[in-house]
């Protein structure tokens, strides 16, 4: 809607280029269909068919009207892509978990007195605010809050702060430090250590897309849970020899029994290294 605004006029007769299938009816806003036929589009070109059964049947509308229409190009970027949070939670009705840690090479969140801050270098930095501004929702355990007290806010490349904050969420069955950053009215704080209840709890406020900041026990209970979708580790060029491990809990007693994941990408952020890994499920 709004790359048809920008583009007025110059929309008639163009081929629109779009992630996802477009909408065939109300859902909350009129149907993309009716605004590209309005707006003169002769083409459309999507990546991914619209799973959602109340708002697809677009490629058919628009080629009655006479459009034409092809789906598929993108398709397996666009689903792993921008995509990947969204498919996950059409498909499962639970939002999509990330769980994202910065590490030594020998393992370690953190040193043997608790401190971690500046394990990353800045280029890792400005990648985790970008990251947490596209996501609807940053959770931590409350072992990190009282070992860190973050305050779990999205900066932008100025390091400002964008008007769109996740929602920011603490699970723990206990009490937070009254001076703690996130012990204010706007942080939801979920009395539980049951992780689906966690993620039915944040499906019923639309959160679509999570961020697991560290905490390695609560990961080692999502994980545990099957309830982690993708890792994001940053890997920096330091060893500690001691200190928090980057999972705790997680049940894993024997070679046999560790958790699979396949490796989807790795690159050079910085001095450090971003290993992007998603689980190897069964099917
Ligand atoms: N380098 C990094 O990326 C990074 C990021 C974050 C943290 N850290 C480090 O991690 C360390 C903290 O580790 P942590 O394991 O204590 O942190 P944590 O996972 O943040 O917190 C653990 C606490 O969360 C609660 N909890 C929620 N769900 C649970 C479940 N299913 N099972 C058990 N407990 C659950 C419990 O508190 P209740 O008893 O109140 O229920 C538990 O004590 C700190 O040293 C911190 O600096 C490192």
């Amino acid at each position: 809607m709004v790359a048809l605004a920008e583009a007025g006029d110059r929309a008639y007769g163009a081929t629109a280029v779009v992630t996802l299938e477009p909408c065939a009816r109300h859902a909350g806003a009129p149907p993309c269909t009716s605004a590209l036929l309005a707006a003169g589009i002769s083409a459309v070109r999507y990546a991914v068919p619209d799973p959602n059964p109340a708002t697809a049947g677009g490629e058919r509308v628009l080629r009655a009207a006479g459009v034409n229409v092809r789906g598929g190009p993108l398709s397996e970027e666009v689903r792993t892509g921008p995509l990947r949070a969204w498919l996950h939670f059409m498909a499962t009705g639970r939002p999509h978990v990330t769980w994202k840690y910065a590490m030594t090479l020998d393992g370690r969140v953190a040193a043997a007195d608790g401190t971690s801050g500046g394990i990353n270098g800045p280029a890792v930095r400005a990648e985790v605010h970008a990251l947490r501004t596209r996501v609807d929702a940053i959770m931590i355990g409350r072992g990190t809050v009282v070992a860190d007290n973050p305050g779990l806010l999205a900066r932008d490349a100025e390091g400002d702060l964008p008007d769109r904050q996740p929602l920011r969420v603490v699970v723990a069955t206990g009490d937070l430090p009254p001076d703690a950053k996130l012990a204010d009215p706007g942080t939801l704080h979920l009395r539980t250590h049951d992780p689906a209840a966690v993620l039915t709890a944040l499906a019923a406020r639309e959160v679509v897309d999570v961020l697991l900041e560290g905490s390695p026990t609560l990961a080692g209970a999502f994980l545990h849970a099957g309830l982690i979708d993708r890792i994001l580790a940053f890997v920096a060029p330091m060893l500690l020899g001691s200190g928090a491990s980057a999972l705790a809990g997680a049940g894993v007693s024997t070679i046999t029994d560790a958790y699979r994941f396949t490796i989807d990408g790795v690159t050079m952020n910085g001095s450090d290294v971003r290993i992007s890994a998603v689980p190897v499920r069964a099917g």
